[in-house]
Parts: C-alpha cells; structure tokens; sequence
C-alpha cells in the first residue's frame, strides 16, 4: 500500500518494491514481497541549527534517556517514541593514540570505541530502540540470532523492559563473555547446532510461525539506534565530516545505519559533506567484499571461517542496504586475513585501548588502504571499534601463550617461585629483551 493521505512522522517503506507500511506493524519484512524495511520520516520540523542546539544542550544536559547517546538524537531516530527502554547508551569516546597512527600509517587516527557501551558492543545503541519499539507495539517476547553481541544486548533490554527473551547462537564458537552475558541477563538461551547463518534462518521461521517480535537488525528500528554511532562522532567532530569512517562488517547492520545515518544528516542540514565508508570483513568471511569487487553485479553467499567470531557471517542479512550505503557514499570494501586481523589487535590491546578480534579488522583493513594508496596519511580517518577487550578472553589467553611460534606481540605470563630472586630475575629479563 501507499499513503493517500499525509503521512505520519514515521513509516516503514520496503527498499526492494515501495510497500509502505505503519511505524507500528510488528512485520520484520516487507509484508506483500518479503524485502528489507527501512523507516522513513518526516524531515524535523525544525531548522539544522534548531536540531544542533538540541543535541547540544542534551549532550551535557542531567541524567535520564536524553542524555543517552541515542535518545539525544531522538528527532531524527524515532520522533514518536516515548517511554523509552534506556539504560542510558552511547556517549562513547574518541581517542587517539600515537602508536596506532604509525601501525596504520595515518597522520591522526581516531577511533570510535563502541566497546564502552552497557554491555561491552554498539548493539545496544540499536537494542535501545528495538525494545522501546516492541513495547510499544505490545509484543509478548522478544528474539534474536547472534554470534553473541546481539544476544548479550537484547537479553539486557528485555530483562529491563520486562519482555521474555529468546536467542539462538551457534553451539561452537560462541566466546565465553557473550555466552556468559545472556545466561546472566536471563534469556532463553539456545545452543544451536550449526553456523550463524542456521541461526538466522531458524529465528526468521521462528518469528513468523510462533508470534515472537524479531530484533535482528534486519529489523528497521535497530538501524535506526545504530544510525547514532555516526551522529555521535559527527557531533564530536562539531559536524565537520571526516574524509573516511572505517568499521567491520558482518551481516551488514552497521553499513547500512552509517549509510542511511549520512544520507539524512546531509538532506536535513546536518553536514555539507559525506565521508566515504570502507566496509572490512574478515577474509574468510568476505561475501560483500566479493560482490563489491566485482560491481555488485551478484550477491555472493559463502561458508564463512574466521576468528573473529562476531563476523563469522556467510549469508548477510542487510546486503541489499549495505549495496546502497556503499554506492552513496563512493564507499569500498575490502578483507583482511586472520594473521592481520590478529596482528592489528595485539597493537590496539598493547596501546591501552583494547578491543575484541572483530574490531580489529577496522585498524588492519585501513592499513590496507593506506599502503595501496585509497587512504593518503594526511586523510581524516575515524576507525569504528565494534566490542569491547573482554568479550572474547580464550583468544587472547590462546594468542599470548602460543610458542609455536609466539605471533606478533605476544606476551606470555611466566610462572615463578614466591621469592625476590625469581622475581628480579624476571625483571632482568625484561630489560635485557
Ligand atoms: N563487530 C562486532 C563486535 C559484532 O558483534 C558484529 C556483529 C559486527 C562487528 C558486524 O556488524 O553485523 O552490523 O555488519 N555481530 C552480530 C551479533 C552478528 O550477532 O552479535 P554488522
């Protein structure tokens, strides 16, 4: 259908046939064809400089769901919405460090840790929104499929909206932090024998057959919380758009939220300028890297292997709006191997700042682009860190203690008799190194 009269400040339009559905219909697919949603709204009715001042006065303002860093863009994220399910979200940080530009080979890199969110990954800025929307519409359960970040966040919100949570995740390969979180925030939690990809497909049917509101982020509304990662470092940017905004992608969420996020900011007044988004899979894991090699001409599918298990994802869900993400913004993407991948984590983790594996592939993919000449060091680069240091612990114990041989950066713990001598000879050690 299409609206005859004026439409409402918000509405789902399928990006595959135009269907327009109510902001309220629980469908997470277009309901005549069966394509992706996106939610469109209104423009805000007030002026860029109105809008700015908002998220300004929010930004610093006191305690509660505006400050959250995805409430305070609430005119532009889901103007209708009220009694929100916050925790508060977002408000994560920028950082530069020196070590980082040099292992990269930028001038000034700076790094959007996403990690600092409630439960450790950018999942919740879109969780935030899926729950507050499910509540709204009055669903009785909530679900999802994950490599374990969208687990451990939808069991958070629903625990704290009240909502019954189910998730399925692979039976193999799920790190202990995630796992651990959704047993804690007390979802039903499914060990399923098979790869993400089986999850996906079975939390679809699932949805459909036995009436429980799917929060994968094919569902429109956590696009939408997930626009807020790159409104939030344009606002900490004063709305000075950078030359390029590097992040991991998987099932392909985040691409199209950054896409959409700069489509708007820039038709609404936000910015003058887009960015240009470099999507980086892991190389075992590269179907969208694949499809763009080869001018998106067809829709590549594989048996996804890699150890970055967040992005272990053959089949990704929101490809055909990653597609137009890429295009608008004069994006690339590209895949980095385990070895890199490893390698670029071990150097953010020694800085200081930490990350999990996934993450990491946003620091080795730029490395990438700078030494084939797309990246110039003089560029302003903004790298996305997906998940937090901690979700993923047996890798990085695996990665220091292996001697066969040590990989880059490795730090091995030494084991000692309870003296002085022991530990002094340690120390010589170290210094003689
Ligand atoms: N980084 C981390 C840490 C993730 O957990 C994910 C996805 C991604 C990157 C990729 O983002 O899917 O939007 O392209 N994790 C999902 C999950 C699949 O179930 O937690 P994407």
């Amino acid at each position: 259908m299409r609206f005859q009269t004026q439409r409402p400040a918000s509405w789902q339009v399928c990006i595959a046939c135009g269907n327009e559905m109510v902001e309220t219909d629980p469908h997470p697919r277009c309901n005549v064809c069966g394509g992706l949603l996106e939610i469109h709204h209104r423009p805000p009715h007030l002026t860029p400089a109105e809008l700015l001042q908002r998220f300004t006065e929010r930004r610093g303002g006191s305690p509660g769901a505006n400050a959250s860093g995805v409430w305070r863009f609430r005119e532009i994220v889901l103007p209708s919405a009220d009694a929100v399910v916050s925790y508060p979200e977002g408000n994560t940080p920028l950082l530069h460090r020196v070590v980082l530009d040099r292992w990269s080979g930028v001038e000034h890199l700076l790094l959007k840790h996403e990690g600092h969110n409630p439960t450790g990954s950018f999942k919740d800025r879109g969780m935030t929104v899926g729950v507050t929307q499910a509540r709204r519409i009055g669903a009785t359960a909530v679900a999802c499929a994950s490599t374990g970040n969208t687990a451990a966040s939808l069991a958070a919100y629903a625990a704290q909206g009240g909502l019954p949570a189910l998730v399925l995740v692979p039976r193999d390969g799920v790190p202990t932090g995630k796992l651990a979180q959704a047993l804690a925030y007390g979802a039903k939690t499914l060990l399923v024998r098979g790869d993400f990809d089986d999850c996906l497909r079975l939390v679809e049917e699932a949805s459909e057959h036995l009436g429980v509101y799917l929060l994968n982020s094919i569902n429109p509304f956590r696009i939408e919380g997930q626009k807020t990662i790159v409104l939030e470092l344009l606002q900490q940017l004063s709305w000075q758009s950078p030359d390029w905004i590097i992040f991991p992608a998987g099932n392909l969420g985040n691409t199209a939220a950054f896409g959409k996020a700069l489509r708007e900011a820039r038709s609404w007044g936000l910015i003058e300028r887009l960015p240009r988004l470099a999507a980086v899979q892991a190389a075992g894991a590269a179907p969208f890297a694949r499809s763009f090699a080869e001018g998106f001409v067809e829709r590549h599918r594989v048996k996804a292997t890699t150890v970055a298990t967040a992005i272990k994802i053959g089949n990704p869900a929101s490809y055909d709006r990653a597609v137009v993400a890429i295009r608008e913004t004069n994006g690339v993407v590209l895949s980095v191997p385990d070895a890199e991948l490893l390698e670029a984590k071990a150097t953010i983790d020694a800085s200081g700042v930490g990350c999990e594996p996934a993450s990491a592939v946003s620091l080795a993919g730029l490395r990438q682009l700078v030494r084939s000449g797309q990246v110039k060091p003089g560029d302003r680069v903004v790298a996305v860190l997906t998940g937090h240091i901690l979700k993923d612990p047996d890798l990085l114990l695996r990665y220091h203690q292996e001697t066969d041989p040590p990989p880059p950066g490795a730090n091995r713990p030494v084991e000692i008799e309870p003296t002085l001598a022991a530990v002094e000879r340690v120390l010589h050690e170290k210094r003689e190194q």
